[in-house]
């Protein structure tokens, strides 16, 4: 297959592309490097196509779309952290960008496979979260809600081409981590607490550590995003990518600090302290995997104490 992979720099991109190569696709990847490293693509450097260029650019989205038959649409400003501190460009990324690559998609006949979130869910207290269950936001006044509201309008978009021929598959990846994390980046708590640890400073925990997360290493991330796209029994429809086992994050920094020797303690900030005034979270946040299981044959099998060893190690190589 030809692939074009937007946001192949990035930190899940750059594992998707190293596995497409493997697969033996044709690889395109188009990435602004705003978060994304050339240096994740080291390996597979040599066998793709790297575009720098913004996915904003409606005329290179199109022709690098015009030669693709899957698009893979990875690229966007990511996390909460992020969306924060830049609520416009990021809203502007998120949709602007998304809506040019599907629409691209529509009119060159590719596939498409969109890269959504469980930010999705919002706050609702509805465990585990299914894919047609209803979302619960906070006011538009709260900056955070505009991540989940921008791939909400892209899911939309994406899911009303669908019905005028569109061939496509929606993912909401459920906190992913693994090699290539960047702690710099969007903020990813495993990421964080993993540097904090290695540096003996103290781990910072959001609130009282007592909220919840399913952390789904990479490669399942990335299998489950190859089955949705490529598996024709998953095409029209929406699949949650994630691990069901529910870690507090408490536990994860607990996990973390006994794995690395580390002599930090843990130490709890209040979310305004960190994100400002009226910074709502979510309590827990659990996958229903039933869909990807039954339509994709799919489960994200890593235990989480494994997939931080692998992540560790991988750290341990590439930060000396
Ligand atoms: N990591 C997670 O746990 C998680 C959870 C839910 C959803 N997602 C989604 O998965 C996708 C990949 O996220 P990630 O975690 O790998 O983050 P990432 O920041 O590493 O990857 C995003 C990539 O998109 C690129 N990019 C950003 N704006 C761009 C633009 N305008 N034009 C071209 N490229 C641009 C960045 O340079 C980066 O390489 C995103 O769509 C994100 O919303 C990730």
């Amino acid at each position: 297959m030809r692939t074009l992979v937007t946001g192949g720099a990035g930190y899940i991109g750059s594992h998707l592309v190293d596995r497409l190569v493997e697969l033996g696709h044709d690889v395109v990847v188009l990435d602004d490097l705003s978060t994304g490293h050339l240096t994740n693509l080291g390996q597979a450097m040599s066998n793709i196509r790297f575009v720098e260029g913004t996915i904003l650019d409606a005329k290179l989205v199109d022709s690098l779309t015009s030669t693709a038959d899957v698009v893979f649409h990875l690229a966007a400003a990511v996390g909460v952290g992020h969306i924060v501190e830049k609520p416009l460009s990021s809203l502007i990324t998120n949709t602007k960008g998304a809506e040019n690559v599907i629409e691209s998609c529509v009119r060159h006949g590719a596939k498409l496979l969109l890269a959504s979130t469980s930010e999705i869910y919002g706050k609702t207290a509805t465990m585990p979260m299914a894919e047609d269950d209803d979302r619960v936001l906070g006011s538009t006044t709260i900056a955070r809600w505009g991540y989940s509201t921008a791939k909400a309008i892209d899911e939309h978009l994406a899911l009303a081409y669908a019905q005028q021929g569109l061939r496509m598959s929606i993912v909401r990846y459920f906190n992913s981590y693994g090699p290539r994390l960047d702690p710099r980046g969007y903020g990813s708590v495993v990421a964080n607490l993993l540097r904090q640890a290695l540096d003996n400073e103290p781990l910072t925990v959001h609130g009282d550590g007592t909220q919840t997360r399913c952390f789904t290493f990479v490669n399942d991330t990335v299998e489950g995003t190859l089955r949705a796209a490529f598996d024709e029994r998953g095409e029209g429809l929406v699949f949650n990518i994630g691990n069901n086992q529910e870690t507090t994050i408490n536990d994860l920094a607990g996990m973390i600090v006994a794995k690395t020797s580390s002599e930090s303690r843990i130490q709890h900030v209040s979310y305004e302290a960190r994100y400002g005034k009226g910074f709502e979270d979510t309590k827990r946040r659990v996958p229903d995997t039933r869909r990807a299981t039954d339509v994709l044959g799919f489960t994200a099998a890593t235990p989480l104490e494994d997939g931080i060893a692998r992540t560790l190690q991988w750290w341990r190589t590439t930060h000396r």
